[in-house]
């Protein structure tokens, strides 16, 4: 046993002889941000963190993680909720305990690097609202895409925690890529730039105990920067890891309160806490206490989420990420993009193909969004791959990465790859060397524009400027310029029983019981849930009537569940646009999708469900085949769709913004 770790033997009263340890481990709780990200697809609410905040704020955790990650994106596409207002929120409950968000370096909140004059001011307004701690990393570790967001923090006064990535390319550490010498250099990088703490961030619980020690001791003794160990319970090792870490002296370690505990979330507190009674690490919590915070998460809020957890499996442990070194809820996204498109049977194949597109894109670590790029370019190649033609439909998020766009990766990009994703690439043929964000134009000034007459500050510019289209539709419901639809409303802990309900006597096989008896009328406090058995679901119509909300009708919907929840995630896998909604899309057969059957000629279609990002062609324009049509965003890849076929637009069926499914006729060429 190392010498930082000593457990004194000695029989003692919990209450009163709990002697206080030289050296606690420090604990950052997650629950608010990553443990519902991980469990519920990050649909927390923030009228369901109030009622535990102050007894949280109370436990004495080094920082609470709320905000950050998937829940800016989430927050205001799916909850119709302000994500600014959150962390102001949460302040007026969580006075003692230090704000910390998680940062995508220049991604910001979303999923590309923005221009600088969208960083900058976009960490003034996270500090200025609240955020003490910016937990920072970068997808592919490249600090160059630190140095627009870091002196900003600096210079509001608040804590840089800058993060390594955690990934591998064999089954334990090592390699000639991803070794300790890799880890160890990334730390004095960190250091040099001023990082007051230093995350191991294993996103997708990779990280095996003993190379946990290893790396925890190596930088122990490399760095001064506090050393932070982030490590997803996914594949099932981390509560080793953890208790190697404290053992090699990690001085903070991650996890959630246990409601929000395991699977592909974190490990829980309350273990940890009597692990370390007695020892020179012991964190001083009150398991009490605790236990209190559970019973209100139990009772008044779990209930409402449930439905959310997907508890198909027996296992709590993912074992792909053993067997394939590959973040769980990547794993799960494919799987489920794969069962969208009709494919599962494919899946060997994308788990054969899988590393060899990794080693293209020039062994990437798997993180959002990274693990997206990855993963949908493994899809579309096993799907559309044909006559020996590799890379046949590259996204235009590869595109990027080839271009440079994303930053260095830690090996080269395979040459013939990266020729065949720049042939013809808006930015340039010859991809870029230096500092990403360098070659963006400005574009806050065009937010501004856009927002003219909508936005009331900078906070609103800012959710359009990082999400253009799903923000401006936020901003028209919160200035009630559109009416919010049911599904971003709240459910109540009653809608959540009757649902429960129903679920039970779906399970029991006692649906028939509805039809004996004629359906009521619909009042208009109808609202619809889609209810998710097995492989089939439901939508269901509660109503309100008389204070108690009954079940109004149960329709089964036909074909397999789409996911409406994104298993998700050690990257933040919220559910594609095209899932908000799924009732609509997969309620009709793709045939009779649109209604085109007037307008004669080549139909493009949608190879893929997603949502509208915009037609780069308008009705009458020539076009040649080959051309961009239309970009297509599916699993938050951005797909640009050729022409078939040379000739004019005859037709244009959707709008920027809408969902589609797959099959649907998206416009016509004659
Ligand atoms: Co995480």
């Amino acid at each position: 046993m190392s010498e930082d770790f000593a457990v004194k033997m000695t029989t003692m009263n919990y209450d009163k002889d709990r002697p206080a340890a030289e050296n606690p481990v420090k604990i950052e709780d997650l629950s608010l941000r990553d443990g519902h990200q991980s469990l519920f697809a990050t649909r927390g609410r923030t009228e369901d963190m109030i009622p535990v905040a102050e007894m949280m704020d109370d436990v004495g955790f080094w920082a609470m993680e709320v905000w950050g990650g998937a829940t800016f994106d989430t927050m205001h596409r799916f909850l119709n909720e302000d994500p600014w207002e959150r962390i102001r929120t949460l302040k007026r409950y969580i006075k003692k305990t230090p704000f910390s968000m998680l940062l995508r370096a220049q991604n910001l909140v979303g999923y590309r690097n923005y221009a600088d004059d969208v960083a900058r001011p976009f960490v003034d307004r996270a500090a200025a609202n609240g955020m003490d701690i910016f937990r920072t990393f970068d997808a592919l570790n490249d600090y160059r895409n630190f140095e627009t967001v870091v002196p900003v923090i600096k210079e509001n006064g608040m804590h840089f925690q800058g993060c390594i990535c955690y990934t591998m390319t064999e089954p334990r550490m090592g390699g000639e890529v991803y070794n300790i010498d890799y880890y160890v250099n990334k730390a004095k990088d960190l250091e040099a730039m001023g990082a007051d703490s230093i995350c191991i961030k294993d996103m997708a619980g990779l990280i095996a105990p003993y190379d946990a020690y290893a790396i925890v001791k190596a930088l122990k003794e490399s760095v001064k920067p506090p050393i932070h160990l982030h490590s997803h319970f996914t594949s099932g090792m981390s509560p080793m890891s953890h208790l190697k870490a404290i053992e090699a002296g990690v001085d903070i370690i991650d996890t959630v309160m246990s409601p929000y505990a395991y699977r592909t979330s974190h490990a829980a507190i309350e273990p940890l806490v009597m692990t370390l009674i007695g020892t020179n690490r012991d964190t001083g919590f009150d398991i009490k206490h605790l236990a209190g915070i559970n019973e209100i998460f139990e009772k008044e809020i779990m209930p409402k989420y449930r439905y959310l957890l997907d508890d198909s499996k027996m296992s709590i442990i993912d074992i792909n990420v053993l067997l394939h070194q590959t973040p769980g809820g990547m794993l799960s996204n494919l799987v489920n993009q794969l069962r969208e498109m009709d494919a599962l049977d494919r899946i060997d194949e994308v788990y054969a193909e899988l590393p060899k597109v990794r080693k293209d894109l020039g062994q990437i670590p798997l993180v959002t969004p990274t693990s997206q790029i990855v993963g949908i370019q493994t899809v579309n190649n096993v799907l559309f791959d044909e006559g020996g033609e590799r890379y046949k439909m590259i996204t235009a998020q590869v595109k990027d990465l080839c271009y440079g766009l994303y930053g260095k990766t830690a090996v080269p990009i395979n040459k013939e790859v990266q020729k065949k994703a720049l042939k013809g690439y808006e930015r340039g043929e010859e991809p870029i060397t230096c500092r990403p964000a360098e070659v963006l134009e400005p574009e806050l000034d065009k937010a501004k524009e856009d927002t003219k007459g909508l936005a009331v500050d900078l906070d609103d510019v800012l959710i359009y400027a990082l999400y253009p289209v799903t923000g401006k539709k936020f901003l028209n419901w919160k200035y009630g310029k559109e009416q919010p639809p049911d599904e971003v409303k709240p459910r109540t802990l009653e809608d959540a029983k009757a649902e429960l309900e129903f679920l039970k006597k779906a399970k029991a096989g006692k649906l028939v019981e509805k039809s004996a008896k004629a359906a009521p009328g619909k009042s208009e406090n109808v609202r619809t849930f889609n209810v998710f058995v097995d492989d089939e679901y439901f939508e269901v119509g509660v109503d309100s009537l008389g204070g108690a909300p009954v079940v109004n009708y149960v329709q089964p919907m036909p074909g397999t569940a789409p996911p409406a929840y994104a298993p998700p995630a050690a990257a933040p896998a919220t559910p594609p646009p095209a899932a908000a909604k799924p009732a609509a899309p997969a309620a009709e057969p793709p045939a009779a999708a649109k209604p085109v059957a007037a307008v004669e000629g080549t139909p493009v279609t949608a190879p893929m469900p997603g949502m509208i990002i915009s037609y780069a062609k308008n009705v009458g324009d020539a076009i040649e085949e080959g051309d961009t049509v239309l970009i297509l965003e599916a699993m938050k890849m951005e797909n640009a769709l050729p022409a078939p076929a040379s000739g004019t637009i005859k037709a244009i069926n959707f709008a920027s913004g809408d969902s589609v499914a797959k099959g649907d006729v998206l416009a016509v060429i004659g």
